[in-house]
């Protein structure tokens, strides 16, 4: 399995973190920047993971920024791209089983243990196992999927 990671300012710190993560677990992982916790704009690093994960150049991706909002909204733009913003484990695990997740969105801020705003409850490094473990369901929960792919047949020429 290879995975893209990538993250803004905002989740630059969190973004070294999860490389390791990866890394420990022997998960194949290019690491596409920010390389300095210099301000940078998301939707640059949004583009260069869901670009190629659309293009099926990679399995999954994982994008940090201050929240993982914004990466969220941009990675959603791709076709193919199914994006999910979570910031706990059983929304990183449902991502995966029933939305079949390809794209892992988490806030350095949120997640990080020095941020000011993080609720402390579960590590970013618990948040990312449970969608890395989890399965896809199939079933009922593709023929939800099959309907979003139809909405971008229909938008997205
Ligand atoms: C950058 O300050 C911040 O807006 C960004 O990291 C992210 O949280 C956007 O959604």
């Amino acid at each position: 399995m290879k995975i893209l990671v990538a993250s803004d300012h905002g989740g630059f710190e969190l973004k070294s973190k999860i490389v390791n993560l990866l890394k420990n677990k022997k998960i194949q992982v290019e690491d596409l920047g920010s390389d300095s916790a210099e301000s940078v704009d998301y939707p640059d690093y949004a583009i260069k993971v869901a670009e190629r994960i659309s293009k099926g150049e990679a399995d999954a991706g994982i994008l940090v920024c201050g929240t993982g909002i914004g990466m969220c909204i941009a990675a959603n733009k791709f076709k193919g791209v199914r994006a999910a913003v979570v910031s706990e484990s059983y929304s990183a695990r449902m991502a995966k089983e029933h939305n079949n997740a390809n794209v892992l969105c988490i806030g350095g801020r949120v997640l990080d243990p020095g941020s000011p705003a993080r609720v402390p409850a579960e590590s970013a490094e618990d948040v990312v196992t449970a969608w890395l473990d989890a399965k896809f369901e199939g079933g009922r929960h593709d023929r939800r999927l099959d309907k979003i792919r139809a909405i971008e047949k229909t938008n997205f020429k």
